[in-house]
């Protein structure tokens, strides 16, 4: 029996929760720290996702066999690496490799030198310097801070008034703190985005199906940018062609990159693409899942969970094979009102039972929270509440089955986007 540690609290981890829950092999599993639906498949445990040392003594004390981790801040922070240097079993990768997330400069530098396509950009640290560059280029135009912000670090400017507010939020008033010391400016692409993830235990590697998320808050791809409002997998429009394109312009480059740097990647190498009128290119690399891409992976995935995640740590995964559903997931992610900028929390949520009653639903908590001695008693706790998940043999069932779901939860100023997969289905 492997006895497991699960780091983080989102959405994406109770999907990695369900699907580990469900391997033969699993033997005790914690959750840390967890949320409202995590605790139902093992323990929730109250130590932070940044705070290194009690995780590791945690690993240690009760002997964990595998810890996982694929959330931003600690792995760019270095907990692989920490995991390691006290002998402890990790799947991840290390700091060195999730720097292609932790820093977009040091990405677009890497994309640069190993010519893989991506965006026009320049890199600035000096404000005047920034808005000297986007008057000469005009707009639309893209301002992104280096580092780490939920997501939210990156405004698509269509006016020459936004970009100047979005380069004097960043760089003059601190928005993103540290993260915004550096700014990447870049050329609008235009076009579908999708997401890839390939798996790689440091010397092969293995693509997962192609997932489209839906970023911004509004229907039609308009407003704001989200942490993701929606998910679905695999992209019928998207031909094994284009697919083994990516894999050989974007997937092998960077791998063999990072490897020359010294800082081979092992776990899920995330890159978000563009498809342009000029072809497919790279908005991003993520280090870790996509969340919620995350969960109609996981929806999808046939092939025991712990036999993946361990083939990469001993780097066996050559000979793993991954095995997936026949047909479509869908994820529909249902937010906190005013998310994301402010939103209410410790709002009551009803209707979780009723909407896994359809056939294929599985409703995946993000933001919630179990409370004691109240009725009902799970409540909001964050701006993505849950994820609504459903198989269906083609594309459109999932969407359908997924929205019926929607349908029967309830919490006060609850959204959701109405048009995920939307696009997909008109192609
Ligand atoms: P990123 O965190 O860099 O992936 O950016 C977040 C989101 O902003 C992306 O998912 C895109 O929807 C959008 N975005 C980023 N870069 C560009 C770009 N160069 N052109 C158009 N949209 C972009
Ligand atoms: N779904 C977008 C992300 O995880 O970055």
């Amino acid at each position: 029996m492997t006895d497991v540690l699960l780091i983080g609290g989102g959405g994406r981890e109770h999907a990695l929760a369900w699907k580990i829950a469900q391997s033969p092999r699993i033997g005790k599993l914690y959750i840390a720290p967890g949320n409202g639906g995590t605790r139902l498949l093992g323990e929730n445990i109250a130590i932070g996702a940044m705070e290194f040392e009690k995780l590791a003594q945690f690993a240690e004390e009760k002997k964990i066999d595998l810890t996982i981790c694929s959330v931003d801040d600690p792995l760019v922070g270095g907990i692989v690496d920490f995991f390691q240097s006290r002998g402890l079993r990790i799947w991840g990768p290390t700091k060195a490799a999730a720097q292609i997330e932790g820093s977009k400069a040091f990405a677009k530098q890497l994309m640069r030198e190993a010519g893989i396509p991506t965006a026009d950009f320049a890199v600035f640290t000096n404000h005047d310097d920034a808005l000297h560059y986007v008057h000469d280029h005009g707009v639309p135009i893209v301002i992104k801070a280096s580092g780490l912000a939920l997501g939210k670090g990156v405004a698509v400017c269509r006016t020459l008034k936004e970009a100047e507010v979005a380069l004097k939020e960043i760089m003059l008033k601190g928005v993103f703190k540290d993260s915004g010391t550096e700014v990447v400016i870049e050329e609008y692409l235009d076009g579908q985005e999708i997401s890839i993830h390939a798996l790689s235990d440091g010397k092969t590697h293995k693509l997962f199906p192609v997932s489209q998320d839906h970023k911004t808050i509004g229907e039609g791809d308009t407003g704001k940018n989200t942490g993701g409002m929606g998910t679905i997998a695999p992209v019928p429009w998207l031909v094994p062609e284009v697919l083994s394109d990516i894999e050989t312009r974007v997937v092998k480059p960077a791998l063999d990159a990072l490897a020359a740097r010294g800082a081979t990647f092992a776990g899920i190498l995330y890159p978000g693409i563009k498809m342009s009128s000029s072809g497919a290119k790279v908005l991003e690399f993520n280090a870790r899942f996509g969340d919620p891409e995350c969960q109609v992976y996981m929806r999808l995935l046939k092939t025991d969970i712990l036999d993946v995640f361990e083939s990469c740590v001993d780097g066996t995964l050559v000979s793993q094979q991954l095995e997936w559903d026949s047909g479509f997931a869908a994820n529909i992610v249902v937010a906190s009102g005013g998310y994301p900028d402010t939103y209410k929390k410790g709002l009551p949520i009803t209707g979780i039972e009723e909407a896994e009653k359809v056939e294929g639903v599985v409703v995946f908590h993000a933001g919630t929270q179990m409370m004691e001695n109240v009725s009902p008693s799970l409540v909001t706790s964050g701006g993505r509440v849950l994820g609504v998940s459903a198989l269906g043999a083609i594309l459109e069932e999932a969407l359908t089955r997924a929205y019926e779901a929607v349908g029967r939860i309830h919490f006060e100023g609850m959204y959701f986007r109405r048009d995920i997969g939307a696009k997909a289905l008109l192609l």
